[in-house]
């Protein structure tokens, strides 16, 4: 691996090609990003009964997260101590114990070791059941969304998002809160993870080109990007957090992806609900309640709030990642309108979504013109808008003027760059360290 500085240089703005493309690039990433961070498990919606289960990944660890019969919740590996077999094959369900297929041995859904065949004749009464439980993993959730880490010395999951949980409460603080629709869909793209999570986290660039057909086909208040043709700074804004988090606002936008009926009557509950949400989160982030938001958690958890699409992005080597997409409501949305979303999220950023086969496309693409050793030897570069960022009282974090910027995707990988070098969470930047030194 080269040195880090070269990896990443002028401040987020130039990426050495080897960072989507090296295994030594990637196993460090596992270390010291994968393994510390906290990361998007699941949602309470989708386990809110005890015995509730759901299978996913954090980096390529195979984990569980269970509700507890106390409504607490408990995440382990999916890994048994015997032999270290999986011990639950489905992505999710009810269940009171994972029965491991090997040798029979069974795990209560707090992950403790319950039952060991022939433990009497076999093991002599001597197994120490306590010492051999599934691995346990922090877990915790932030309004619903439940997120696990390995590392016992990464902050609480609050302090970790830092600046975007208050972002974050311009639609989590609504009366009933969110939900995402699932079972999620699971595809797999032939790409770097860090191409999606830069593409959600602030490329506004690509949307009037990338996307210009499906502009044109979903019309509504973005297809004068079409063409890259016009564009008004003013529309929206971007915003990095030191977390490494970002997003891209475009105002007034929220049902902007939803053509026909179901973006009207989207449209008509956002304006419904926006005087008891304004009480809630302030005029501040009403705006925000009533935007169009491209986003990221870092590392890997993207999101598109208004069109509704809520996704993980699962490494699995260095070129190709699972990709987790869910739909992502109100609670107390109506049934029909619920469903019309969830028909839209399908239809645009589902496995065979219209936006979503442009953007997988150009994924694939922009890792694997890395295959070439020598064009592995050059940089990509993300320049835009750089030194014309500021801090602006009451939002927290970094903004930009402009949806079209690079600033969140830079501060993207300054938190990538600080993250790899190994510092401690002590040392790494905060949202609270940015305002106090404003
Ligand atoms: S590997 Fe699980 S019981 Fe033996
Ligand atoms: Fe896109």
């Amino acid at each position: 691996m080269k040195p880090l500085d070269q990896l990443v240089q002028q401040e987020g703005a130039i990426q050495d090609r080897s960072i989507y493309w090296d295994n030594d690039v990637y196993q460090a990433e596992m270390e010291h990003i994968f393994a510390r961070c906290w990361l998007f498990l699941t949602h309470d919606s989708i386990i809110p009964e005890k015995g509730d289960y759901q299978v996913t990944t954090m980096g390529e660890d195979n984990v569980i997260v269970a509700r507890q019969a106390d409504g607490s919740l408990k995440a382990f590996l999916n890994s048994c101590t015997h032999r270290g077999n999986f011990v639950c094959f489905s992505e999710a369900g009810n269940t009171r114990s994972f029965v491991c297929p090997y040798h029979g041995w069974s795990f209560g859904i707090d992950g403790s070791l319950q039952d060991v065949p022939l433990e009497k004749q076999a093991y002599h009464q001597e197994i120490d059941k306590t010492a051999l439980g599934l691995r346990q993993i922090r877990v915790a959730s932030y309004k619903g969304l439940i997120f696990g880490t390995f590392d016992e010395s990464a902050p609480p999951l609050e302090k970790y998002l830092g600046g975007m949980a208050w972002y974050l409460d311009s639609f989590l603080d609504v009366p009933g809160g969110i939900e995402l629709i699932g079972p999620p869909m699971k595809s797999t793209l032939e790409c770097n993870w860090k191409n999606p999570s830069e593409n959600f986290i602030g490329d506004g660039y690509h949307v009037g080109w990338a996307h210009a057909s499906a502009l044109e086909i979903a019309g509504g208040s973005l297809a004068s990007m079409k063409g890259l043709n016009e564009y008004d700074k003013n529309s929206g804004l971007q915003i990095s957090l030191p977390e490494g988090h970002g997003f891209g606002a475009i105002w007034e936008c929220v049902a902007a992806l939803h053509p026909g009926p179901p973006g009207v009557a989207y449209q008509q509950w956002v304006d419904q609900r926006s005087p008891a949400v304004k009480e809630i989160v302030g005029e501040q982030r009403e705006k925000f309640y009533r935007a169009h938001w491209n986003a990221t958690i870092f590392p890997n958890c993207s999101f598109l709030y208004g069109t509704n699409t809520f996704k993980v992005w699962q490494p699995r080597g260095p070129h190709s990642i699972e990709v987790t997409t869910w739909t992502m409501v109100e609670k107390e949305m109506p049934k029909e309108l619920k469903d019309m979303i969830h028909a839209d999220n399908m239809l645009t950023f589902g496995t065979a979504g219209i936006l979503e086969s442009d953007d997988g496309e150009n994924f694939e693409n922009c890792t694997n013109s890395n295959r070439g050793h020598s064009t592995r030897q050059g940089t990509v570069y993300l320049g835009m808008g750089q030194g014309h960022e500021r801090q602006e009282a009451g939002l927290p974090g970094i903004v930009s003027d402009g949806w079209v910027n690079e600033t969140s995707t830079r501060g993207m990988y300054r938190r990538w760059a600080e993250m790899m070098s190994g510092k401690s969470w002590d040392n790494l930047s905060t949202t609270a360290d940015l305002e106090n030194n404003q």
